[in-house]
């Protein structure tokens, strides 16, 4: 029950696609620290299915992927009676008011985006406007609840940047509106990189499946994946430089354990990089299974997914709507007489 002499906890929004198999990557990066904000902070977590369909997308695959998205979430220890999830397309406000942003939003600073770029050259067949104007939809899901924090992984980073300068350049011009969001960037497991490539992010949309664990897939397959994972020529575990690949396994092992890199090159001290890769993989494996046991018990309760996906919805749209009616009388709308 709310009273007057309950502080006002900070809000937080956060969200990840449904395009794809969610990897470690998504797992140490983001949703590990959701969940342990769900305590200090008022959640909203969304499936961002509306964001997904800037790339090409099998239909049938997005609208399994958006529910597992919300199973996983629930598996991962985000818990519905403390933070509010839903899926971003129930609530028609992301839409409407990514219009009145782009409104506000310069050719310019859109041009400038790195992910924009990447995701144009690697899609060269279907840049489309909504690639272009993916991060005004951003900032509307960000500034719809009047976020205070948003925790992302760091390549995240220029989208806050920018929904902050929608922001501010709103709030000049048509006063007080939006809360202006802080970017919270998680030191471990911020750059968890692929395991075929490890100067590039692991990615879930990575066409090589052993470039990823996935946070659902068997044990055996996240052992084998980091066993045959790439590693330099050398064969002392150290964090240094030039060793892309025994880093990033460190920093899993590191994210998964709490180990720092002394703990862990002590461990691994006079031990090859296949003991080390061992370990790594079966870490991995073990932190995991408490979350892949809940995936598979709570995706046969579809009934109950739908109700939380419901109920996060109602709850979703009525934040929302206040903020877009206030968005709606400040640029000049003329309201809907009653
Ligand atoms: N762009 C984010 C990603 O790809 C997903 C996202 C969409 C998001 N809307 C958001 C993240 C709002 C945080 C807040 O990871």
């Amino acid at each position: 029950m709310e009273t007057n002499t309950e502080i006002k906890r900070k809000r937080i929004f956060s969200g990840v696609q449904p395009s794809g198999v969610l990897t470690i990557g998504n797992y140490l990066g983001a949703i590990k620290n959701w969940v342990t904000l769900q305590d200090d902070y008022e959640c909203i977590y969304c499936v961002v299915d509306m964001h997904a369909i800037t790339v090409r997308q099998t239909p049938a695959d997005l609208r399994r992927r958006t529910l597992e998205g919300l199973a996983l979430y629930i598996a991962c220890g985000i818990d519905p009676q403390k933070s509010t999830m839903f899926v971003q397309s129930h609530v028609p406000a992301h839409a409407e008011l990514s219009w009145v942003l782009s409104c506000n939003t310069m050719f310019g600073e859109l041009s400038r985006m790195t992910q924009f770029k990447d995701k144009s050259q690697k899609h060269a067949d279907n840049i489309n406007a909504g690639l272009f104007t993916y991060p005004v939809l951003m900032a509307a899901d960000i500034l719809l609840y009047q976020t205070d924090v948003v925790p992302v992984g760091i390549d995240q980073k220029q989208h806050i940047e920018i929904a902050r300068d929608i922001a501010e350049r709103f709030n000049g011009v048509y006063g007080d509106t939006f809360v202006i969001p802080e970017p919270y960037i998680s030191k471990t497991g911020m750059k968890i990189t692929s395991l075929t490539d490890p100067t590039k992010k692991m990615s879930k949309s990575d066409p090589n499946p052993n470039s990823y664990i996935q946070i659902i897939e068997t044990r055996d397959e996240t052992i084998k994946k980091v066993k045959r994972a790439v590693t330099d020529s050398g064969s002392e575990v150290k964090f240094e430089e030039g060793k892309d690949g025994i880093c990033n396994l460190m920093n899993i092992y590191s994210a998964f354990t709490g180990k720092s890199y002394d703990d862990i090159e002590k461990e691994f001290e006079g031990k090859g990089y296949g003991d080390f890769k061992l370990a790594v993989g079966e870490t991995c494996a073990d932190k995991l299974q408490p979350v892949r046991d809940e995936f598979a018990r709570l995706s046969a309760d579809k009934a109950y997914l739908e109700g939380i996906m419901k109920e996060g919805a109602d709850r979703a749209a009525y934040l929302a709507r206040k903020t877009l009616s206030k968005v709606y009388r400040k640029v000049g709308f003329y309201a809907k007489p009653q």
